[in-house]
């Protein structure tokens, strides 16, 4: 028993109304797998149409797949109307109206949980769509969420997609500014925020956060504020209300409908904003048909969800995979879904296994970064935690190295349970690459085979295929041939963006910008970005943007940044900057200034999340005689080589190289 028992209340799970959800597209064996992945290959619109018909359909499609990868248009089930949160939530009102839907642990353990059932879930969902539509969202138009995560978050999220309102939800740790900068890219008008957000032993004033984010923004109408840590906040009149206030009103006035818009399944339904290799972040848009039918799916498939099991995804809905493995896949599939709010380490390094024990979680799905910081903290806070529910383990966010997914396996699977490695991202919407739970086999580090309907090639730079001779294994850049139905339509407000960035680099295929190996069995292992993109503590952050985060410093002049290996975050960050003038590199106490300086202005830009962790000043970067700098030898610097740095008779001035050696952190 842990010190915190005292104060919580037993938690009794629903078992009674767990009445057995079919779901005849789940794969029960490796043979299954293979006549399957075979029959989605050779008739993809078939096959997914197959799929689709498991679903609730206001009207049915006329044309299952349209696409080309040139302009890139991708169109997944045409003509046919629906809503996602009819497929959440309504269809399973009968049947499974007091299981749990969602199941809330809060950051503080001595909190009391909150356990939503499907019908309380519909029933908020349905009021809050009321909210939005009394305080004047539209179908179509965007809604900006910046919450901490607590039930509201849920049903804010759903209660757009009811009513076809674009949600687009940033994550707490971002600043002001990026928040400023997504507003203006969505041209949203509409903001759902809470007073502040518990995360471990802080308070994060969510509401001054936005309320600074619009300083430089006046298209907003409304925001609507959820009380959650009780933090002071300023409510400027004619804009902002309170949640509870405006839920309250729907309810005395009895105006609640139980409406949902009818969408067409390729209208959007989301922009999610992700790091790109450019300074500016791309918003991904995903489409509400093909979406659905791909999140629940691999749910589905991946996990090997069974009715009544509670499936425990770590990630902050701010970020792909709370959308499709907290919220859309589970809710489709009629699943319990633990939402936690906290972090894994707070109050202590056990708070995973607590929360696994209390509720006798199933299903268990987190980062490896999490798993790496919580093997730091060696075998003592998984004593005495009852595990043994536990029956599949998942990751995702970036490669597991091996030492990690055994210490996983042995003392958190007990080794009884399967691992998926999931590898996918922003633009893919589900997993593309994993194994399937128990059917399909693991491999430690390696995310496997490809789901049915994913057609995978390496290329190497040229775009010309790589294929392997007899039993190597061999190494290219990721593709893909033909679409799923989640892949992203569009990225917000420029469409060439879009095109660019994924469908150009080799014509004719979607381009990952992730590096694999394939073996002789074609299992795929992802290597890591091959673009200038960072994945740290697998968040994506673009160098890019850190440096004009950098740059934006007055005394900065010019700033690079690199990824180095990092034994918790997977990768750190380390910026190299010329400072102006009279910088000493003798007097330390002031280069600690210039850090620290440095470090809050990539905090107030973008986020905590994108601060360096290492800051060499240094009084020139190696660049060539056409000013490009050549970061392939700060990479080599960051990773600790000494030598082999490449040719550097090219720079304008090789003697800059030796001086940034010998001032490495
Ligand atoms: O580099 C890959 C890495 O994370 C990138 C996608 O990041 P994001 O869009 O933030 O989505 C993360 C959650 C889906 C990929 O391009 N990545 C993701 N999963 C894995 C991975 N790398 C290796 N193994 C994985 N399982």
């Amino acid at each position: 028993m842990n010190s915190y028992s005292f104060f919580i209340l037993p938690f009794v799970p629903l078992t009674s109304y767990r009445i057995a959800m079919s779901y005849p597209y789940q794969i029960k064996s490796f043979e299954v797998y293979q006549s399957t992945y075979q029959q989605s290959i050779e008739d993809p619109a078939g096959f997914w149409a197959g799929i689709a018909e498991h679903f609730t359909w206001r009207k049915k499609w006329h044309t299952a797949l349209e696409w080309n990868f040139t302009e890139p248009n991708v169109k997944w089930f045409q003509g046919g109307k629906m809503n996602i949160t009819e497929n959440c939530l309504d269809r399973h009102l009968a049947e499974r109206g007091e299981q749990a839907a969602i199941i809330w642990e809060p950051n503080q353990p001595n909190e009391a949980a909150r356990t939503l059932t499907y019908r309380e879930l519909h029933e908020q969902v349905c009021q809050f769509a009321q909210v939005l539509r009394n305080n004047g969202v539209r179908k179509g138009d965007r809604v900006c969420i910046y919450m901490g995560m607590i039930p509201e978050l849920a049903i804010a999220v759903l209660a757009c997609a009811r009513i076809g309102a674009i949600h687009s939800v940033v994550f707490g740790g971002f600043s002001a500014q990026s928040i400023s900068d997504r507003l203006q890219d969505a041209q949203a008008a509409f903001i759902v925020t809470c007073d502040g957000a518990f995360r471990g032993a802080k308070d994060i004033p969510l509401k001054n956060i936005i309320d600074d984010a619009l300083i430089g923004y006046d298209g907003i109408e409304r925001v609507i504020v959820c009380a959650r840590t009780n933090t002071p906040v300023s409510m400027l009149k004619g804009r902002d209300v309170w949640w509870e206030e405006e839920m309250n009103k729907v309810a005395e006035s009895g105006t609640t409908v139980n409406f949902a818009e009818e969408m067409d399944a390729e209208d959007p339904l989301f922009i999610l904003y992700t790091s790109g290799s450019t300074g500016k972040p791309k918003g991904v848009v995903h489409a509400c048909g093909g979406y659905m039918v791909y999140a629940n799916y691999t749910f589905v498939n991946v996990f090997q969800y069974q009715t009544g099991q509670i499936h425990f995804c770590t990630a902050d809905i701010g970020w792909i995979t709370g959308h499709s493995y907290i919220l859309y896949g589970p809710l489709s599939a009629g699943a319990t879904t633990l939402m936690f709010e906290g972090i894994p380490t707070w109050p202590d390094a056990g708070r995973f296994w607590d929360i696994i024990d209390k509720y006798r979680v199933n299903i268990f799905y987190t980062a490896p970064t999490a798993i790496r910081s919580l093997m730091g903290f060696g075998k003592e806070p998984l004593q005495g935690k009852d595990l043994s529910s536990l029956q599949v383990l998942g990751t995702v966010g970036e490669p597991i190295n091996e030492e990690a997914w055994h210490w996983y396996d042995e003392n958190v699977g007990k080794k009884k349970c399967p691992i998926v490695d999931t590898w996918w991202q922003t633009e893919t919407g589900g997993c593309l690459i994993s194994n399937l739970a128990g059917i399909t086999p693991a491999k430690p580090s390696w995310a496997t085979l490809p789901l049915p309907g994913v057609q995978l090639l390496l290329v190497d730079e040229n775009g010309n295929e790589k294929t392997a001779v007899g039993d190597e294994t061999i190494a290219g850049n990721l593709c893909i041939k033909a679409p799923w139905p989640s892949i992203l339509r569009t990225t917000y407000g420029d469409h060439e963006r879009c095109r660019q960035n994924y469908f150009a680099t080799y014509p004719g295929l979607y381009f990952t910008g992730d590096g694999a190996l394939r073996d002789k069995d074609g299992f795929y292992r992802i290597t890591g970005r091959v673009d200038d993109v960072l994945n740290v503590s697998g968040h994506r952050i673009g160098t890019a943007e850190v440096e004009n985060a950098i740059n934006m410093h007055a005394g900065v002049v010019e700033s690079a940044v690199v990824g180095f290996p990092h034994a918790i975050k997977g990768q750190g960050i380390y910026a190299f900057v010329i400072y102006q003038g009279s910088h000493d590199p003798h007097a330390h106490g002031s280069d600690d200034l210039i850090r620290n300086d440095i470090l809050q202005t990539v905090t107030r830009v973008i986020g905590p999340i994108a601060k360096p962790d290492k800051i060499q000043l240094v009084s020139g970067l190696p660049k060539t005689r056409s000013g490009k700098i050549m970061r392939r030898i700060l990479r080599k610097i960051a990773e600790g080589e000494t030598e082999n740095l490449g040719d550097t008779t090219t720079l304008l001035d090789p003697g800059v190289v030796e001086e940034i050696m010998k001032g490495k952190l």
